[in-house]
């Protein structure tokens, strides 16, 4: 008897069987050798704690539902439901892990001492891949939250080895941050911007690229424009789809008085729609990760509602339940505490890095912004920062708004992006 799961405007169907034990061979484990160098390594995730996630799904039991319309509170519990049932009987582990292994190079390397305020060696999980072309530009390619390596999966192989040649090729490095799928989260406090850019060109100075792009969304955004600003004689060009600006003190006062164009007021009503409605998550995020963390960690369901509701108000792809749960497993396997309190040391950041002033970094910055956010019409707009904005922090050589694409626009529109990121180098 097939079920049918909403997921969000999409609707997938599948059969309710029993449970596939989850088991294949199982591969090698990482590698640990003791030096400080990039080295080999094959995902392989303890298969009790697998089914113990499992069964920990099985066991979800949902809130009691309030006759409104769908999403005016969150997840539906009716969603949920389903999600925690296909988690239990039919989700496949096994299958993704090996698919991840096998079309992607995965290494583990080690940052000794990632900076003043955190001086512990830190293990980052990267995938690296090569180009056959000698001509391949380096590219680190940072997420957010929540969101992992993975982002990158459907833009990976073309930004490699292009199909067509006259197109740029690049050597991928795409790492997990700290705390972040297969990257140990800190042990300590302080792994803040500036040590976040330290692992990262560290990350890059150990694979021999002295000279590379960067390529940067949601968190990754901020620890790009710290690496900007502490590394940016290594950075050819930093390509982002995040560049967020808060309106600044003179702006509000613009504003108030009906002074602000068209353009920047839709905006700055855009952005006051999202902190307010949608932003909860990340004040949470930003001040008590533990208080919340505790239920996070424990339910594996309840935690995969809270990645929903973000993912639902921000990308205008539709997800199967199977990507859907890799994405919010890929954050749970490591500690959501980990994660979700990386908010804690990076978004208070935001307002500084983006602020005006008068001598900004020379770094040619590449801003794509892509909106589409059907669902919620209120943030229609929060993508479209304003140009002139942006160029009070950056020099601006590339600039591309859309009109599709969501918050994450590698996953929903793949070509679209890799045309952007090609014409950026064409120039
Ligand atoms: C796998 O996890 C179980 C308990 O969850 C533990 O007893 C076992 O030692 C772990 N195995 C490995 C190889 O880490
Ligand atoms: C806001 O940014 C503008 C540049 O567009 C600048 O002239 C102004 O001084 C800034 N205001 C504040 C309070 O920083
Ligand atoms: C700004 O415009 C709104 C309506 O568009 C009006 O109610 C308000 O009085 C105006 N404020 C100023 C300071 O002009
Ligand atoms: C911006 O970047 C371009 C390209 O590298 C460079 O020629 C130009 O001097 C830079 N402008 C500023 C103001 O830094």
């Amino acid at each position: 008897m097939p079920s049918r799961c909403l997921i969000g405007t999409a609707v997938w169907a599948f059969a309710c069987i029993t449970a596939s034990a989850v088991a294949i061979g199982a591969p090698i484990s990482p590698d640990r050798n003791p030096t400080y160098l990039p080295r080999p390594y094959t995902i392989d995730v303890n298969r009790s704690r697998i089914e113990d996630i499992r069964q920990r799904a099985s066991t979800f039991s949902p809130s009691l539902d309030i006759d409104h319309p769908a999403w005016t509170d969150g997840p539906p519990s009716s969603e949920m439901m389903c999600l925690a049932r296909y988690w239990a009987e039919e989700y496949d582990w096994a299958a993704v892990q090996s698919r991840i292994n096998t079309e992607f190079d995965h290494y583990i390397t080690t940052v000794p001492a990632p900076g003043e305020n955190y001086r512990i060696p830190l293990d980052i999980h990267f995938i690296h891949q090569q180009s056959s072309r000698e001509d391949a530009i380096p590219m680190l390619m940072l997420h957010g939250w929540p969101s992992t390596s993975l982002e990158w999966e459907r833009v990976i192989p073309d930004l490699v080895e292009p199909k067509d040649p006259s197109n740029p090729a690049f050597h991928i490095v795409v790492p997990d941050l700290p705390g972040y799928g297969f990257s140990p989260a800190p042990t300590a406090p302080g792994l803040g911007p500036a040590e976040h850019a330290t692992v990262f060109a560290s990350l890059m100075q150990q694979l021999g690229y002295e000279r590379y792009a960067v390529y940067s969304t949601d968190l990754g955004f901020i620890v790009g424009m710290s690496m900007v600003a502490e590394h940016g004689r290594n950075i050819v060009n930093h390509i982002t789809d995040f560049y967020l600006v808060q309106p600044n003190a003179t702006d509000v006062a613009r504003y108030s008085g009906n002074k602000t164009t068209a353009e920047e007021t839709r905006f700055i009503e855009s952005i006051n729609v999202f902190f307010t409605a949608y932003g909860a998550y990340l004040t949470l995020h930003s001040t008590l990760p533990l208080s919340v963390a505790h239920a996070l960690d424990d339910s594996p369901v309840g935690f995969l509602a809270w990645v929903y509701q973000l993912i639902h108000t921000v990308s205008d792809k539709a997800y199967n339940p199977s990507e859907l749960i890799t994405q919010a497993l890929l954050l749970y396997l490591p500690g959501v505490y980990g994660n979700i309190r990386s908010y804690k040391e990076l978004f208070p950041s935001l307002a500084s890095l983006t602020a005006y002033r008068a001598a900004k970094p020379e770094v040619p910055t590449s801003v794509l912004q892509f909106g589409g956010f059907t669902s919620y019409p209120g943030i229609q707009a929060s993508t479209y920062v304003p140009r002139g904005w942006v160029e009070r922090s950056a020099n601006v050589t590339f600039f591309a708004r859309h009109d599709v694409g969501g918050h994450f626009p590698a996953l929903s529109e793949p070509q679209l992006l890799l045309e952007d990121i090609w014409a950026i180098f064409a120039q």
